[in-house]
């Protein structure tokens, strides 16, 4: 029903109010959590969609929500990998572009050409090994890039910009600390240049956020394991080199405990936040599942029926975090969402997967990242 404003105040009150010039302003609140997506069909970017979770969350969105379409970034460096694509290249509902988040007046254009409703962004230099060997590209493409996606949706109109962090930007906790977690309010306190690098950018996301009132949601994920993950990072590489009955490199005792989730149960927390989270939400995601590396590696030598002695301790990694643990509370709390892949599930159906898929990771295991192989592990002093 209309009310007349004006009906209401007498107007001798009238008279006084423009004596006095006053003005009245009159106070709109907009309930952040009403914010919904869910019944809308989108286009939503994916930037970093060749590398491991990026493309795990297309196959998940397309298999979700087939009626959205997705347009995937990704400049493939080193760990992207295009035949990782090729069951949706000819999807209809899906699009390719070959661009470095870097560059400006091509990410300007792909905006201005595909209007997208969303941008999920993956894209990073993601290996805290490479970050300690060259910390530059690290903050190009992590804090540069993301900077660049920002102004474009700035510029174009966006109805969320999503950025996908880590825990690690919260630093470590100490191995004899059980009862510590990362909540969403804890400090951010960086140990490597990659941490570094993805907490720089979720300041900045934060900023621009307060600054230009971008939509925003930032989500901070513990260690991911699944299909299609580049063999350089643990369990890959460990299934590998014990396939072919090679070492298994350990950092140092493989005390570090860090706190696993499946892949498919990171993408769908993901998929709620982009659709139902309010805008300058943080969201920790985790898998309550914390596992020293050395068990891991013991796991996968079980399960393959590889002897422990293919084991072989390493000289650390510089400043390696102890533990991280992610209380992913305020997720279950606002949106619903729950890990549902145990660890004993996600494992095997990961170790078969890399068994089933072998030339996916065979075909990467060469050339280059075998030179990086033989620089990061084959010069490390053995300890046992
Ligand atoms: N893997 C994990 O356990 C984990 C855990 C928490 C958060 N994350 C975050 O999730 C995101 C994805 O991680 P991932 O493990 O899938 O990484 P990944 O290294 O497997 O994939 C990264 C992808 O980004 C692309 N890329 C890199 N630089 C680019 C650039 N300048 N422009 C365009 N594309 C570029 C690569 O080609 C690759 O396809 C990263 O932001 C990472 O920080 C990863």
């Amino acid at each position: 029903m209309a009310i007349n404003f004006y009906d209401s105040i007498p107007s001798l009150f009238l008279l006084w109010l423009k004596k006095k010039q006053y003005r009245i302003k009159i106070k709109i609140t907009v309930h952040v959590a009403d914010f919904n997506n869910e019944d809308i069909i989108m286009k939503i970017i994916v930037t970093g969609g060749a590398g491991f979770i990026g493309s795990n969350f297309i196959f998940y969105e397309m298999k979700a929500h087939p009626e959205d379409t997705i347009i995937c970034i990704d400049s493939l460096t080193y760990a992207g990998n295009l035949s990782t694509l090729e069951p949706v290249m000819k999807n209809d509902h899906f699009r390719f572009y070959r661009t470095d988040i870097r560059d400006r007046d091509a990410i300007y254009r792909i905006f201005e050409d595909e209007k997208p409703d969303i941008v999920v962004n993956f894209a990073a230099e993601s290996h805290v090994d490479r970050s300690i060997e060259n910390p530059t590209i690290f903050l190009e493409t992590n804090i540069i890039g993301t900077s660049v996606l920002m102004d474009a949706c700035r510029k174009y109109g966006i109805r969320r910009y999503h950025q996908v962090s880590t825990d690690e930007v919260y630093g470590d906790l100490p191995l004899d600390r059980p009862d510590l977690f990362f909540h969403e309010d804890t400090p951010i306190h960086t140990s490597s240049p990659y941490s570094t690098s993805k907490a720089s950018a979720d300041l900045l996301v934060m900023a621009y956020h307060r600054t230009y009132g971008l939509p925003v949601t930032i989500s901070r994920c513990s260690n991911n394991y699944g299909p299609y993950q580049f063999p350089e990072k643990l369990i890959p590489l460990m299934i590998a080199n014990a396939l072919a009955d090679k070492p298994l490199p350990v950092y140092g005792e493989g005390k570090n405990v860090r706190d696993w989730l499946y892949v498919e149960d990171h993408c769908k927390a993901i998929d709620l936040i982009i659709r139902k989270a309010g805008d300058g939400e943080t969201y920790n995601i985790g898998g309550h599942n914390e596992m020293a590396n050395i068990d891991i590696v013991k796991l996968i030598c079980d399960y393959l029926d590889k002897p422990y002695s293919l084991i072989k301790h390493v000289e650390d990694r510089k400043g390696h975090d102890q533990r991280y643990a992610i209380d992913p509370t305020k997720i279950h709390n606002d949106l619903g969402w729950l890990p549902e892949t145990k660890f004993a599930d996600g494992i095997k159906k990961t170790i078969q997967w890399y068994l089933d898929n072998k030339k996916w990771w065979e075909d990467i295991i060469s050339g280059d990242y075998m030179n990086y192989y033989e620089k990061m592990y084959g010069n490390r002093k053995v300890l046992s």
